[in-house]
């Protein structure tokens, strides 16, 4: 993850509305590290609005934290050319004519300019986005004679009231986010990405499950939690199992609903993900590429009948603690998600319960917690080796054959910047005895 700047835990539902069923990939409306750990942007963790927590006003808190998703992505141009291109701009202006000219011949000020453009082109795109997820009952916010005009004055009034500008940094940075959370999961250029953290997660899992044949493992149900954008989720599917998603971040959720559903075709969306980026740039076409996604059409993929795909929103403790799943999973695949806790055996008693005796949990990824530096929060940062020792003392039987201490992964990384991000993940098997 180039950056865990996203947080992503906090208000709303806890419910899980599971929009699932057969071959549809409904999945309901609409996370990170930050830059402060600058690894990869999984568009959300700590303090951003998503579906966790507070039971209580439950509707109120939902409705505020999807009109904060919502106004950061309609204010994505306003809030990137305001705030950067033309800032930056503006400082070339006041420099000296000679100064400006060198600035100038070697293709500077054409740069800034053409980035002001793609960050337009990106507009489009996430209005699109955000229009496929909005529901019946609110105004369109892309009709540009009601609907955005209704939300921006909402919006403004409302950070106006508080003192603060329309869009908090923090959920522009989850949009930014977003974007290059595409290019990992439905993107060509994201194939060698998944292919080290998704690619080790599946072939265990089919390994696990070698007896059962591709076409017969429909009735084996796998549960994938913080599924970000749902790549993982659906190649569990392609390969036949039964697959969930579970996410509770607004952002991701509104992403992957609609590379999801709104897909008609590959390569049908074009965006600029790393047009933001200024710094750590070779030549000023790597800032500017476009990528195409999806580099695979998510509808059309020919699963076998009898294997399901679904994505669930809210909270994963919430979602599946309660005594409905216990025992309904036969497999769990984490890439990326245990560190998202606060204390994560909150998050190990849920795999338990949800998990079948003799079902197996496979787990990759670092120990980036993203609590640790979020005032007011409580947070429990273990070593890997203590996270180990957690887990066997759990109850689970620890696979030391298919234990890997280091599996090398980027996260969300812009492969042609100067400054590469690998983790050092650690990938682990478990099962829950019989
Ligand atoms: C680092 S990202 C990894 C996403 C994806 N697994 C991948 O490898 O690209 C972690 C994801 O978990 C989600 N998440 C964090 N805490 C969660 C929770 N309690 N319930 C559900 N999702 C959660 C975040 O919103 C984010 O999308």
């Amino acid at each position: 993850m180039d950056s865990n700047s996203d947080s992503e835990h906090s208000h709303s539902s806890g419910h899980g509305h599971s929009h699932s069923g057969g071959h549809s990939h409904d999945h309901g409306h609409a996370h990170g590290h930050g830059h402060s750990h600058e690894h990869g942007g999984c568009g959300g963790d700590h303090g951003d609005p998503d579906l966790a927590g507070a039971a209580s006003n439950q509707g109120e808190d939902e409705a505020k934290a999807l009109s904060e998703v919502i106004a950061a992505f309609l204010f994505y141009k306003q809030y990137t050319v305001n705030g950067g291109i033309y800032r930056r701009l503006h400082h070339l202006d006041n420099l000296s004519e000679r100064h400006r000219s060198i600035i100038s011949s070697v293709g500077t000020i054409d740069k800034i300019k053409n980035a002001e453009k793609l960050v337009r082109e990106n507009q489009q795109f996430l209005l699109s986005l955000v229009h496929a997820s909005t529901i019946d009952s609110m105004p369109d916010p892309t009709d540009s004679e009601s609907g955005f005009k209704l939300w921006s004055k909402r919006f403004f009034e409302f950070r106006e009231k508080s003192g603060k500008p329309p869009v908090a940094d923090q959920h522009m940075d989850k949009v930014y986010s977003v974007l290059k959370q595409f290019v990992r999961d439905w993107s060509e250029e994201g194939k060698e990405e998944r292919e080290q953290t998704y690619g080790p997660l599946l072939e265990s899992l089919e390994s696990e499950f070698a007896q059962v044949t591709p076409e017969s493992r429909g009735d084996l149900r796998v549960l994938a939690p913080g599924a970000g954008l749902g790549r993982l989720a659906y190649e569990i599917c392609c390969r036949g199992f039964s697959s969930q998603g579970n996410e509770f971040s607004f952002f991701m959720l509104f992403a992957s609903n609609f590379i999801l559903n709104s897909s008609e075709q590959v390569g049908q969306y074009t965006i600029y993900p790393f047009v933001h980026q200024f710094s750590n740039v070779v030549r000023a076409e790597d800032q500017l590429r476009a990528v195409q996604i999806p580099d695979v059409l998510p509808s059309k993929l020919p699963f076998p009948q009898s294997a399901e795909f679904s994505m669930t929103a809210g909270d994963f403790i919430e979602v599946y603690g309660g005594d409905e799943e216990k025992g309904q999973w036969d497999a769990v695949v984490t890439c990326f998600f245990m560190d998202t806790a606060k204390n994560v055996l909150d998050y190990l008693d849920v795999v338990w319960n949800v998990m079948k005796p003799g079902a197996v949990w496979i787990n990759l990824g670092p120990l980036l917690w993203h609590f640790e530096n979020v005032a007011d929060e409580s947070s429990i940062e273990f070593t890997r080796d203590e996270f180990v020792n957690v887990v066997k003392q759990f109850g689970f039987e620890w696979d030391e054959q298919q234990f890997k201490e280091c599996v090398p992964a980027s996260y969300t990384a812009n492969g042609r910047g100067m400054l590469q991000y690998t983790y050092r993940s650690f990938m682990s098997v478990a099962r829950k005895p019989r």
